[in-house]
């Protein structure tokens, strides 16, 4: 049967070492092929009835098994910060019904109904329409059977916390509340220029939308309610309900920074639902996909039967491929288990530095397997600080044993390098939190016997230490000593190394020069070209008020593929918490960007530093 894992752990065909404590990579991304398509996601193939095989059809009944549960979303956000036009495009690209509550109540107003008479006077003065006329609406459209088949894309609701509760009552939860982030002097002239199409029902805007045709520019319409007095009103009371709102779907709650163009826009929207589609497929692919093959094969007896089968086999891997490597947010990948609590309670449990271990070890086998050579590690959990104690530094050792292992089960020698005494005479010596590293890592318990010394290697850095049957090197924090530059060698190595991936767990490059200045050989600039050369494969930094290490703010994460991911970390009623994602970034973002989104402001590409100033604020140092 053919099955293709992701990421998998396996990156040889050497045999493994059966009796090595492993790593359990959990989630092989099961790319068996379903000939069933799945209308909503761009992921499946569109296959009518009649165009699948004649033993096929007797087994419609399996075909809906394998139908995956439909979208439910949210979109929120001030008065024109674009909620339409983005839903426009969601619903082109996955088929949600579109519920709008201004559009539905727009409807009945130009009908004349019973409801477009109440509702006419609220909404021409930019203030709300009464609660239950508005959730007597939401009910019965959601109630239908399209968009319980199809999934849907709530617009503009739930807008007060009595709506948010009456949804409740109904048992009814988005699986994404996607909030829409535009500053307020942007509102209101993305609202004075808005104009409707009422044939299409497109939404343009006089300057930077304009329409396609003199034919559509004579007959656009503009909102009552989109006037400057008007829409000042609007975004007062969105700003009085909003708190209550995004509270009530905060576990669920992306926010986007929709001051960008309306693509740019979309494309992060597209991806975080993607994301979620991918996400059940795999859960429920494994299962269903396996049980409809078994069931299907003894029918395969037609040439051309196992022709398309084999053919959608292989388009459907393609696509799926594609998918898990553009569609890079992971507010739900892999089964990630969400951030652990309790990282305030030191020591951490094993259980939380488990976590961590496999986390790490997940991206870095992704990276690899992706075939990245240079990647960078840097991990900045309380325990695993040995700035804060030096004992710390076992924690760090328990991670680099969990990532040479999981290799080495894999059938690869690893050499693990901690770098030895730099320099000479009074600057001679080795950063302090190395001190004793290696011997820790020789009396460590490596499984069995042969373990070390044969698929794990202990090792140096530098040029030297690089060995032909070596695979893979990890190599623990390197680090500039005071005086001495430890980069003369990292590129020794690296170079020797060639093709073969160099894994730098918590590396510490910043200058230390000592009192007289000496830094050793190689210029600033040089430097810094050559840490460019390392990609981050996984960063975990817990966030902090400034000056203080207590408590915690939030954190910021990057696990390879995916983006950054920046959480809130919330204490609930119950003096729980949990950690909740309110922005995601293609890079890592600056601590403007991050102050930004914790204090609910949208950040201004202009401000961010690109280049070298971008790369020197990036906490590569
Ligand atoms: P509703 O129609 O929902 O209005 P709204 O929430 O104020 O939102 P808008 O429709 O004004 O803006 P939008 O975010 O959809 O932006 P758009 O994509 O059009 O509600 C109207 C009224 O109905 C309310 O005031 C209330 O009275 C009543 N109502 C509705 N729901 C209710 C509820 N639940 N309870 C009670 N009362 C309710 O874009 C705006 C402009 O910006 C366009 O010109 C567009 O081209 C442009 N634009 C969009 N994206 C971008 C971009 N990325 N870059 C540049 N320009 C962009």
């Amino acid at each position: 049967m053919a099955s293709l894992s992701l990421c998998s752990a396996h990156l040889s065909s050497t045999p493994s070492r059966s009796s090595f404590p492993t790593s359990s990579l959990s989630t092989p991304l099961s790319l068996f092929p379903s000939p069933i398509i799945r209308r909503n996601s761009s992921i499946f193939f569109t296959v009518t009835p009649r165009q699948i095989p004649q033993p096929f059809r007797t087994c419609t009944s399996l075909v809906k098994c394998c139908v995956k549960e439909p979208l439910k979303v949210m979109i929120s956000g001030a008065p024109a910060s674009g909620k339409g036009t983005q839903c426009e495009l969601i619903v082109q690209k996955f088929g949600l019904v579109h519920i709008s509550t201004g559009d539905l109540l727009r409807a009945e107003v130009s009908s004349g109904t019973e409801i477009g008479k109440k509702a006419k006077e609220f909404m021409n003065s930019g203030s709300l329409v009464p609660d239950e006329i508005v959730i007597a609406m939401v009910a019965g459209r959601l109630s239908r059977e399209d968009a319980k088949k199809n999934g849907w894309l709530l617009d503009g609701f739930p807008r007060t916390s009595a709506q948010a509760q009456s949804l409740d009552k109904l048992n009814v939860k988005p699986d994404i509340f996607l909030l829409l982030d535009v500053p307020d002097e942007i509102l209101i002239e993305r609202c004075v220029g808005r104009r409707l199409d009422p044939v299409s029902g497109k939404i343009y805007h006089i300057k930077s939308y304009p329409p396609e045709s003199d034919e559509v520019k004579a007959r656009l319409v503009t909102r009552p309610d989109d006037t400057e007095e008007k829409v000042k009103a609007r975004l007062q009371i969105y700003k009085q309900n909003s708190e209550a709102i995004i509270s009530a779907y905060s576990d669920v709650m992306i926010k986007i920074d929709a001051n960008r163009p309306r693509e740019m826009v979309f494309e992060e929207t597209q991806t975080l639902l993607s994301q979620i589609n991918l996400n059940r497929m795999i859960k429920t692919g494994k299962k269903s996909e396996t049980t409809l093959f078994l069931v299907f094969l003894p029918f395969l007896n037609q040439a051309l039967t196992k022709l398309l089968l084999l053919f959608l086999v292989f388009m459907q891997a393609i696509l799926i491929i594609k998918q898990v490597l553009a569609d890079k947010a992971s507010p739900v990948q892999d089964n990630w288990r969400g951030i652990p609590t309790r990282l305030n309670n030191i020591p951490h449990s094993r259980d939380i530095r488990s976590y961590f271990y496999e986390d790490v070890l997940q991206a870095t086998v992704r990276s690899i397997k992706d075939g990245n050579t240079r990647l960078r590690v840097d991990i900045n959990i309380p325990e695993l600080n040995p700035e804060m104690d030096v004992y710390r530094i076992g924690t760090l050792m328990e991670l680099v044993r969990t990532l040479a292992l999981s290799f080495a089960d894999d059938g690869k020698r690893v050499k693990v390098c901690v770098q030895g005494s730099m320099g000479e005479g009074a600057l001679a010596g080795m950063p302090l939190q190395l001190a004793g590293t290696r011997k820790i890592l020789e009396y460590m318990d490596w499984g069995d016997d042969e373990t070390l010394g044969t698929f794990v290697k202990l090792g140096a850095i530098g040029g030297k230490e690089v060995d032909e049957e070596d695979d893979i090197f990890i190599l623990v924090a390197p680090q500039n000593a005071v005086g001495n530059c430890i980069i003369d060698d990292l590129q020794a190595m690296t170079t020797a190394a060639g093709k073969r991936p160099v894994v730098l767990i918590n590396p510490r490059l910043k200058d230390l020069p000592a009192s007289s200045g000496i830094m050793q050989t190689m210029g600033r600039e040089k430097r810094l070209e050559y840490a460019l050369t390392f990609d981050n494969c996984y960063v975990f930094r817990l966030l902090y008020y400034a000056g203080t290490q207590y408590p915690i703010m939030g954190a910021l994460r990057m696990s390879y593929p995916y983006r950054y991911e920046l959480y809130k970390r919330v204490t609930e009623e119950n003096g729980k918490e949990k950690y909740v994602l309110i922005s995601t970034y293609s890079e890592r973002p600056t601590p403007d960007q991050i102050n930004d989104a914790f204090s609910g402001k949208s950040r201004e590409e202009s401000k961010k530093p690109s280049g070298i100033w971008g790369f020197l604020g990036s906490g590569f140092f």
